[in-house]
């Protein structure tokens, strides 16, 4: 069996591909347990601490009721509820807090602070995002493809079409690259991921006998494939004088019923790690449609309202996987 207690996930490449495979079947027996009310406590009396540099729906959530359900307790730090960075450094507080916690989580800006937290803290770090990476995303990403497709996880196909060199573009090539599957990242020369990662992925792939296609032609990108994956063009704590040259350079790879036709698959999926901006509902869209003129952005409306749409699972599927590395790191 696996011991992964007392481990951190920083990025994605710090599980290797059968500690991937065994927190997912660990999320699908939490998940049933939840629904046929069997759950039992693993954390009992064990205390996280979320930190949140940057605003968040879906993680802070994750993590709150995933601790809940298992009896643990959770205290959240907000952008501004702490002395971290402000007054005390990543070090010092990392040493404070691993005094009084068993794990801790932290979404921000630099990789690096995430990894001097781990460092220095003494217990359990996970990344709830950072400019680079989303590891905990992608436990729920690959949950939720092996849980929509019929097929062995080595056939699975999956395009990535957008600002492919984002924390979501990143961890979704080197999910695929470390899964063994077919992934092809869809964006201009701009967006597509930096040398650094691309290279990160292949040697991956030669490990797991993963495709990869990293390309700006949509047409060859999309072609069979059984999920279209997308996110944001302009990401948290971008500038926001990218924002004219994104939507110049990225509509072309918008997920459009076009984009969804192109792909010859009938049954395809749409996936999005949301927030999604595909109508002029919220404070973001409206700005954007009068400064832009545009209603929606890296997904259309249609594709977005219809049933190719299983964002929302993927977000449930955050909570079950969170949950199964909180077990797996800190049950006893
Ligand atoms: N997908 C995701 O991380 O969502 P939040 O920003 O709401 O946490
Ligand atoms: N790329 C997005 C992901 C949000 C979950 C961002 O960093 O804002």
């Amino acid at each position: 069996a696996f011991n992964l207690r007392g481990r951190s996930y920083l990025k994605i490449a710090d599980f290797s591909q059968r500690e991937m495979l065994y927190l997912l079947d660990l999320a699908r027996d939490l998940k049933r347990a939840k629904y046929s009310r069997s759950e039992t406590k693993a954390l009992r009396d064990k205390n996280i601490c979320l930190i949140f540099e940057k605003t968040s729906t879906r993680t802070r959530c994750a993590f709150e009721v995933a601790a809940h359900d298992q009896g643990a307790h959770i205290t959240y730090l907000d952008p501004s509820g702490s002395q971290i960075g402000h007054k005390e450094s990543m070090k010092d507080t990392a040493r404070v807090l691993g005094r009084m916690f068993d794990a801790i989580e932290f979404r921000g800006s630099g990789q690096d602070m995430v990894e001097q937290l781990s460092e220095y803290a003494g217990v359990p770090v996970y990344n709830g995002l950072t400019d680079d990476w989303h590891p905990t995303q992608m436990l729920a990403d690959m949950l939720t493809m092996v849980e929509n497709s019929d097929k062995p996880r080595s056939q699975i196909a999956y395009a990535f079409c957008g600002d492919a060199r984002n924390n979501m573009g990143n961890s979704l090539l080197m999910l695929g690259a470390m899964m063994g599957m077919d992934v092809r990242m869809v964006a201009p020369n701009e967006n597509q991921n930096h040398d650094d990662v691309v290279e990160m992925a292949k040697a991956r792939a030669a490990e797991t006998g993963a495709r990869i296609t990293i390309t700006d032609n949509v047409e060859e990108g999309v072609k069979d494939v059984d999920f279209v994956h997308t996110d944001v063009w302009v990401s948290m704590g971008e500038p926001a004088d990218v924002w004219e040259s994104r939507i110049r350079l990225l509509t072309p790879y918008q997920v459009n019923m076009d984009l969804m036709k192109k792909t010859g698959n009938p049954n395809v999926k749409f996936m999005h790690c949301l927030p999604a901006f595909h109508n002029t509902e919220t404070k973001v869209g409206k700005d954007i449609h009068e400064k832009f003129g545009i209603t929606e952005m890296e997904v259309t409306e249609d594709v977005f309202e219809s049933p190719m749409n299983i964002a929302f699972e993927q977000a449930e599927n955050r909570m079950h996987t969170i949950k199964a590395i909180l077990v797996a790191t800190l049950g006893a």
